[in-house]
């Protein structure tokens, strides 16, 4: 898969932008505040609809515009297609070339993209629910069932959670539709389990590898912490939460919400029995969630039958050489990437041999130059 050109209309400090890329490696460089990132999250609002960086799309705008437009095309082997997302003051649109597509998990999965961003690195340490967002993003590109059963999952646990208080607070004994309630939201779950669980083996059986790649350390794996006792068989897992729920009716009622199911799940990163989210250095965290992401490339590839594009977002900052150019080494493969870094200096040749490199001034790209920085 390939991101052609991408045409921006007032998204952040661009009011006007039309990038044509090149179909393997682009960089843009520029000083800090310039709009590199900018160019990176407009992609991946291309293909999320929404972004990494805020919820609201306001704050996408363009400060002195009441909407904004994106607008790429994608080609994969021969064919092309238009995407273009139009957000006006309070609505928001999606089409696919030029049709107006009304559910999004039609629409996300026509542009697969992979991002690294310097606040992955605050997942590894961050709360749980940083963890869980980021699965679901991931799974959610390769499957529009996990969207669908996501959503609704998310909305019979809000009625599961308001019953539970109205069971509370009006001392209600029949607790026929809250048995309702409970099955609907373990089939959601044992679905979401599933899908969850054969993702992590998916990374698990590349990370190591990937990881041991980059850094000569082996054993780096990923262990998914479910708030019950998990099972890969789908019937033995809903009895399992179905026991959950009914041992523990009264403490959710008093708590007056649902305290398990995959809303309350965690995983975290681990090298041998050590936790990096405790025991990481700075450098280790930031190379395992990239280890993460490049697993991922070929999931994404298993499933789509394309590779994704890789968004990388200051991802040489704070490396030191050697990892550098091994990652540089992993990288310069078969896959389009878009790059930024605040210049060139620390970017191997082999990078960027091929390269286009856009320099980026105050939401303009003032400069284009292949392959000559
Ligand atoms: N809605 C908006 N309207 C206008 N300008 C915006 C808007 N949102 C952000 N900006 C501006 O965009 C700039 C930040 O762009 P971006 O995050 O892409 O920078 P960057 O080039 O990646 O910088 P750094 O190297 O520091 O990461 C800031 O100057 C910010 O004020
Ligand atoms: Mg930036």
């Amino acid at each position: 898969m390939r991101l052609t050109k991408i045409n921006l209309l007032n998204f952040r400090n661009y009011k006007k932008c039309n990038i044509k890329f090149n179909e393997t490696v682009n960089v843009f460089i520029g000083n800090n505040f310039q709009g590199k990132t900018n160019i990176l999250e407009s992609i991946y609002v291309l293909a999320l609809t929404k972004s990494y960086r805020t919820n609201n799309d306001d704050n996408l705008k363009n400060k002195d515009s009441d909407n904004y437009k994106i607008k790429g095309e994608v080609k994969t082997g021969k064919y092309a297609k238009t995407l273009e997302i139009k957000v006006l003051a309070n609505e928001k649109k999606v089409f696919i070339n030029d049709t107006n597509i009304k559910k999004i998990s039609d629409y996300v999965s026509n542009l697969n993209v992979i991002l690294f961003s310097p606040e992955d690195i605050e997942k590894i340490k961050g709360s749980p629910s940083l963890r869980r967002d980021l699965l679901n993003i991931e799974i959610s590109q390769i499957s529009k069932q996990y969207i669908n059963n996501y959503n609704e999952y998310n909305k019979i646990l809000k009625m599961r959670n308001d019953y539970l208080k109205l069971i509370y607070t009006n001392s209600i004994s029949d607790y026929r539709y809250l048995d309702i309630l409970t099955d609907n939201l373990i089939d959601r779950a044992a679905f979401i389990y599933n899908e969850r669980s054969l993702f992590i083996n998916k990374i698990n059986n590349r990370i190591g590898e990937i990881y041991e790649k980059l850094t000569d350390i082996s054993g780096l794996k990923i262990i998914y912490e479910a708030s019950i006792d998990f099972s890969n068989n789908i019937d033995e897992l809903k009895k399992r939460l179905r026991e959950k729920y009914q041992n523990n009716l009264q403490k959710e009622i008093i708590a007056g919400m649902t305290l398990y199911g995959p809303h309350r799940d965690d995983f975290h990163f681990y090298i041998d029995d050590k936790d990096l989210k405790y025991f990481g250095s700075q450098g280790q965290q930031k190379l395992s969630m990239i280890a993460f992401k490049l697993s991922e490339i070929s999931i994404f590839e298993e499933v789509v039958g394309t590779k994704p594009i890789l968004l990388l977002d200051d991802i040489f900052s704070e490396l030191d050489k050697v990892k550098k150019n091994r990652l540089i080494n992993y990288i310069n493969e078969d896959i389009q990437v878009i790059i930024t870094a605040n210049d060139t200096a620390g970017i191997s040749k082999k990078l960027l041999k091929n390269a286009y490199i856009f320099k980026v001034e105050n939401g303009k790209i003032i400069a284009k130059g292949d392959n000559n920085g």
